[in-house]
Parts: C-alpha cells; structure tokens; sequence
C-alpha cells in the first residue's frame, strides 16, 4: 500500500485553488511519480463557511491557520495565503516542527528568506519557492540546481505581468498610461490598488530572491533599487520606437567588481533583445551565464493554474525528499557579496527636456551636461514656439553624474522640466 503524505493548505485563492486542481486532476502520476498518495487534510481559510467549488470535504477548512501547521495529521505545508506577518509566523512554527515549506510568498522570501533558509537547515527540512519568482516558469530549480556548475554573470527579466500587459498595450496601441491602467484592472489583470505591481515592488522582490540564487549571497527586497511605470508616458514611448527600442519595466541583477547591483526599473531596450518580444502578461527572465552563454525562461508568470503548477511542481520534490528522509539542496550564501549602490551605474540615458525655444538654449544645455562628465550620443529638438522637446540620449555614463546633471538642469532658467529620464540597456545583451 502506498505512504500517504498529507498536506495542510495554508490559502485556497487563487493559487491554492490550483494547487487543489492539479493534485486531483494528476493524483496517479504524483503517487506514481512520488511512491507516495499525496493527501490534502486540513485547510486554512479565512471564511470557512464558504462554499468552494473544490474537490474537498467541506470540514477540513478551518480559520485557524496555526491549528493546521501544528496538526498530527498534517507532514507538509503549503502557504499559499500570502502577507508577511502571520505567514511568517506559521512557516517558523512549521520548520521548528520538522515539517518542510512550500510556498509561492515572493514578498516573505524576498524580505526574511535566509532567516527562514537557515531555520529549514537547522531543522533538516526543505523549504521550496518556484513558485515565488514568475509563477509557472522554472527559474529557481535552474538558478539554485541546474547552473550550479556555471558561474552566472547577469540575470534580467520581466517579472512583473501586470506592467508588461500594461506596456504591451501602450506601445501597441499608443493609449496612455492612465486608460491603460483602467483597462487593466476592469479586465482583472491589475490589482484595485495596485501599487505593488506598477510601482515595481513586486518586481524588486523578485529580483531579490534571483539576484540571492544567481550570487551566492543575500539580497534583501529593500536592497533593490527600485522605479515604477507610473511616469512613463505615450511619448516616452513613443521616442522608444523611433529609436528602435521598446520599454520594459526590467529587473537587472549583475555582478560588477566583485558587488552585486540589483535594480528594477522601466528601461530602453533594443528591439532585437530577445525579451522585446515578451509581450502582454507574459514573463520571461534572461540569464547570461559564463559556460552555458545565454538562456531564456518564458512563460506565464500568474494565475490559478500556472501558478499551482510550480507549487505542485515542489511538493513532489519535497515528497521524494520525505520518502527517502532526505532534503533537497539548500542554495549557498558562501561568496557574500557587497552591494553597489546605483550612483556607481554605468548605462545609457534617454532624457526629456521641456526647453525654452531661444537663441543658446541648446548650447547651455549641452554645457550642463558636458559639467557633469556626461557625453551627448544623440540630440534633437522637437516643436518650436514658446516651449520646445529636447530629446537627448546620452554615451555610458555614472548615474551620480547624470543624477547630479538632472538636478542643475531642473535650476536652469531655460529648462522648463525635466520631462522623463529613463536608462537605456543597450549593452545588456553584447
Ligand atoms: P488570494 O486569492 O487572495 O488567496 C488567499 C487565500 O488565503 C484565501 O483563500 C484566503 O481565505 C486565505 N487567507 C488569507 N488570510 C488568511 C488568514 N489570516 N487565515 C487563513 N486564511 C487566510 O491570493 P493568491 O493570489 O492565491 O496568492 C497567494 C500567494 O501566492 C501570495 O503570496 C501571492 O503573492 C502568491 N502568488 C500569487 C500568484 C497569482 O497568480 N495569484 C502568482 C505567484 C505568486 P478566503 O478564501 O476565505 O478569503
Ligand atoms: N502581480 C503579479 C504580476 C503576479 O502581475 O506579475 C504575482 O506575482
């Protein structure tokens, strides 16, 4: 007769719906696959009243959440409630008790993963999260295990589904960034407050977590410098394209001069960048690594199934793990690298200039950068008339330095504003 590993669900939402699914859906392949009948007895919700269209008895749910990871008839947990707080408090209990961790809580790993690591070290049990990085794709399994014998050099991906969707469409149709935003949050695409995904944090966490896989080291989410889409607009855009680049809201972790930069920003990024065709809610995540060259994960990062498919996707794994009394492998934090802070950035810049149409503006503004050692690649002057656009692309440059360019340009008589500036990764991929 089988084992029956059983699980306790922590969150039957979206996601724990799907994990619910695809547990019952492929039941034969996971026991054949595991040796072992996988078997969801408790369930924590926070109405548990409420009827689910869900192939579970009704009398497992429960709102007391702690009862479930402390439960003698639970081996496995699966968090998939989401928060920081509370979840963190049953994911400790959980691992203090020697039950191993799945989760697809990006915001809890980014911010206490090693902590949480080292109590699942301690307590001889995994703690699994493919599912906290771009939902369905595998990206933490290839960073932690299958390019463990390679050294990685730079990661940069779309996190984040809701600001490609939201991009995609801007520059698709040229709508604003407002309608689109509307759109897509009558569509169900963008949360009601979705300052999370526009405003790049929940990119930022992302990065974090690959940046501490890629390194070999511990980025926390508030070590990523972070920019939102909110400010990009149809023009910012629109100069994109003429250019030949489209925007996309990137999350770049890089290894320079022996410190980790992890930055998440809206970024100019050369058409023939092979993640310029990511389009929609899609997410795919570039890796450049030093034998392997480069490789490319594509593929949904959210939604019910998908997503449950990489939750799905760890609990195997971690049910092997328990058939054989095993843990799997626990990623390293052994080369500890410094940070780089973003002024020592080196990059490209598009800036926007919105200029008094007179005799020696132009001339002034290229000394205010030529002051603060920024080199001019490209200028041009669009309208005329009492108040013209300046677009300038600017050669490699430090960030304090453009920075610092971008504050005495705001003093200048002759700058009405600083429109946009956004950076341009033309080198992410030579
Ligand atoms: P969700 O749809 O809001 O579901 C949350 C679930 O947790 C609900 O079942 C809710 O109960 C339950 N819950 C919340 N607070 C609780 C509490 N205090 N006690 C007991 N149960 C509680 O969220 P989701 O979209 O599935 O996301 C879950 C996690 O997966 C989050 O960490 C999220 O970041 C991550 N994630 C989501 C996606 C995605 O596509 N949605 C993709 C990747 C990662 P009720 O049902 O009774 O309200
Ligand atoms: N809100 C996220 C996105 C999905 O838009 O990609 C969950 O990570």
């Amino acid at each position: 007769m089988d084992r029956v590993i059983r699980i306790g669900l922590l969150g039957c939402g979206t996601v724990g719906a799907g994990v619910v699914t695809i547990l019952d859906r492929g039941a034969d392949d996971v026991t054949a696959r595991t040796g072992a009948r996988l078997q969801i007895t408790r369930v924590a919700v926070r109405d548990a009243t409420k009827v689910r269209d869900l192939p579970l008895p009704q009398e497992i749910y429960t709102e007391d959440a702690m009862a479930v990871v402390e439960a003698d008839d639970v081996d496995l947990i699966i968090e998939v409630m989401g928060g920081r707080d509370l979840a963190a408090t049953l994911m400790r209990r959980a691992l203090e008790l020697g039950k191993p961790v799945v989760t697809a809580n990006k915001e809890l790993i980014a911010h206490e993963g090693p902590e949480l690591a080292e109590l699942a070290r301690t307590a001889g049990v995994d703690l699994a999260f493919e599912a906290a990085v771009a939902g369905a794709i595998p990206i933490i399994k290839p960073l932690k295990e299958s390019l463990a014998g390679d050294r990685i050099t730079r990661v940069v991906g779309i996190l984040n589904g809701t600001t490609n969707y939201i991009l995609t469409r801007m520059t698709e149709e040229g709508a604003a960034y407002t309608d689109v935003l509307a759109e897509a949050q009558a569509l169900g695409y963008a949360e009601a407050d979705p300052t999370a995904d526009v405003g790049g944090h929940d990119a930022a966490a992302k990065a974090a977590i690959i940046a501490s896989l890629a390194f070999d080291t511990t980025v926390h989410a508030a070590d990523v410098f972070r920019e939102g889409i909110e400010s990009v607009s149809a023009t910012d855009i629109e100069v994109a394209d003429r250019l030949g680049y489209v925007i996309k809201l990137l999350g770049i972790a890089s290894e320079v001069d022996d410190r980790v930069a992890v930055r998440v920003h809206p970024t100019f990024l050369p058409k023939e960048h092979p993640l310029a065709g990511v389009r929609e809610s899609f997410n795919a995540i570039y890796v450049e690594a030093e034998a392997a060259g480069e490789l490319m994960f594509y593929g949904r990062g959210a939604g019910s199934l998908p997503t449950g498919s990489a939750v799905v996707g760890d609990v195997i794994d971690v049910a092997r793990n328990l058939m054989q009394t095993a843990r799997g492998p626990i990623a390293s934090d052994h080369r500890a690298k410094p940070l780089r802070p973003i002024e020592d950035l080196q990059t490209q810049y598009y800036v926007l200039l919105a200029v008094a149409d007179e005799p020696g503006v132009l001339a002034e503004v290229a000394r205010t950068f030529g002051d603060h050692d920024v080199s001019i690649a490209q200028v041009w002057q669009e309208g005329s008339g009492d108040t013209a656009q300046l677009v300038l692309i600017t050669h490699r440059s430090r960030e304090g330095d453009l920075r610092a360019c971008v504050e005495s340009l705001e003093a200048s008589s002759c700058v009405r504003k600083v429109t946009s500036v956004l950076r341009v990764e033309s080198e992410v991929w030579s």
